[in-house]
């Protein structure tokens, strides 16, 4: 089948390269001409494990370009809009971007059946908004009728940034709404392949053991854009009530990761997304329960859980500072030590980054605040580097005078760290683990005190 990808991010572009990788004709489209000059070279603007080698096995399926008329819509089975959707000041998702696409799609339709996807997280409703702005940029055009000519269709993803392609290739499950069952068939057949799981799985990407046939979930516009907002926000709630349980347990003596794992094994409960630590970051948790506060308002709705878990999820990195303080008395003129500076591991992405607003806070307390990442680094530079924030290429030197470490990614290089020879760069052996990720005993073994979070019973490790 033929498919545009309209949108080159995280969402877009992985699915424009699974898709070819499946067989599909695909053209991925990005106005920002640097993208597509990248990725005609073979680059990938995103760091996300197996891209580009996938980019290079399905390139005789791929096409990338900045032109509508070149992306050849008018012969396209499926049009996707996986554009971005960034955070208004006031918690809505900016539609700018969905809007000049839908518009720029509608003027190059042609005659054949087209489904036009939202793959871009948006609000309940905007099916039928992007729908008339077709309609409307479509009548313009040439007077035909549109109707026949398309059908919205809402298909969210679930793929997380560092597993993108292993999540788009073996996903839990397939979501596609729409009102019309012609899009529902068009979209069930492109997945074909993902769904049967009967095509070839790859050295780096391998079919997880035992992964089967995988489900398809259909539904109206809505519920399947809702069931986008509802999955976001409760792997936040998820979250932030570990998070919420390690603050008691560290008050009365429990160890958290005991806890999790003690209720995690009850399969009601699910054992993934309970690592408690400095609490969530990225491009979409914040986004996606800002955004569904905002859209629960207009209906008079509190949605006071997701408030609450919000609320949690960014008073934890206000506690690494009182934690510091707490520990070192006073801040000012202090020097702490940040180690990682992405939102999680295997990934360069700063939004919405824990250790950023740590940082920010510590500097405001009069701290001078070092950091290192072992990825993320030229971008923190880039877009941080009047921050105030001394960006450091490696470990020693971001310990050196330091009063105290705080890891706030969890890289596996910082696992391998030898804190019995590190620890002589720093002032005072002090390490926060703000994702509980080091064995306690064996950082106290090498001389440093230890403070995780919510590992009040921590001490045998
Ligand atoms: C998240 C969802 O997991 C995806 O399903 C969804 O498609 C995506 O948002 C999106 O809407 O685009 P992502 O933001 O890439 O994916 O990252 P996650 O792996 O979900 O982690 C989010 C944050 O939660 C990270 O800061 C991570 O460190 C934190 N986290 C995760 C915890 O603090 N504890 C956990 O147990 C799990």
């Amino acid at each position: 089948m033929k498919a545009v990808i309209v949108g080159t991010g995280y969402v877009g572009l992985t699915t424009g390269v699974a898709l070819a990788y499946l067989g599909h004709e695909v053209s991925c489209l990005d106005v920002i001409e640097d993208k597509i000059k990248m990725l005609k070279a073979g680059k990938s603007p995103i760091y996300e494990h197996g891209l580009e080698e996938l980019m290079e096995l399905a390139k005789p399926n791929l096409q990338y370009t900045s032109s509508y008329e070149e992306a050849g819509i008018e012969e396209a089975d499926v049009v996707f809009i996986s554009v971005g959707t960034p955070q208004n000041p006031d918690g809505t998702p900016n539609l700018e971007y969905v809007k000049q696409a839908a518009i720029s799609i509608g003027q190059h339709l042609g005659t054949k059946f087209t489904v036009i996807v939202n793959k871009s997280t948006v609000p309940i409703g905007s099916g039928n908004w992007v729908s008339s702005l077709v309609r409307d940029a479509m009548t313009q055009v040439d007077g035909l009728k549109p109707e026949d000519r398309f059908a919205m269709a809402s298909n969210p993803e679930f793929l997380r940034e560092g597993t993108a392609l292993h999540d788009t290739l073996y996903p839990d499950r397939i979501v596609v709404g729409a009102e019309e069952e012609q899009a529902l068939t068009v979209l069930t057949s492109l997945y074909r392949p993902i769904l049967n799981q009967d095509f070839p799985a790859l050295e780096f990407l391998p079919r997880p053991e035992g992964f089967g046939a995988v489900p398809i979930v259909t539904a109206d516009l809505a519920s399947a854009e809702l069931i986008k907002y509802a999955a976001n926000a409760f792997l936040s709630v998820k979250i932030s009530y570990i998070n919420e349980v390690a603050q008691l347990a560290e008050k009365v003596g429990a160890d958290i990761m005991q806890i999790a794992r003690g209720i995690g094994l009850d399969t009601r409960i699910g054992s993934r997304f309970l690592s408690a630590g400095i609490g969530w970051g990225g491009s979409c948790f914040g986004k996606d329960t800002a955004a569904l506060i905002t859209t629960a308002e207009e209906y008079r709705l509190p949605m006071s859980i997701v408030k609450s878990a919000r609320d949690v999820n960014y008073q934890q990195r206000v506690w690494v500072v009182e934690k510091l303080l707490n520990e070192l008395k006073i801040l000012k003129g202090r020097t702490i030590a940040i180690l990682g500076l992405a939102f999680k591991a295997q990934t360069d992405d700063l939004r919405d980054a824990p250790a950023l607003d740590i940082a920010k806070h510590l500097m405001q307390r009069g701290a001078k605040v070092k950091a290192h990442d072992p990825v993320a680094l030229a971008h923190a530079r880039k877009y941080f580097g009047d921050s105030g924030i001394h960006f450091m290429d490696s470990v020693e030197e971001v310990l050196q005078e330091a009063d105290a470490v705080v890891l706030v990614t969890e890289w596996p290089e910082y696992r391998k760290l030898d804190w019995e020879n590190l620890k002589v760069h720093m002032k005072t052996p002090l390490l926060l683990d703000g994702r509980n990720f080091l064995t306690p005993s064996v950082v106290e073994q090498s001389g440093l005190k230890y403070i995780g979070v919510g590992r009040g019973h921590a001490k045998k490790g």
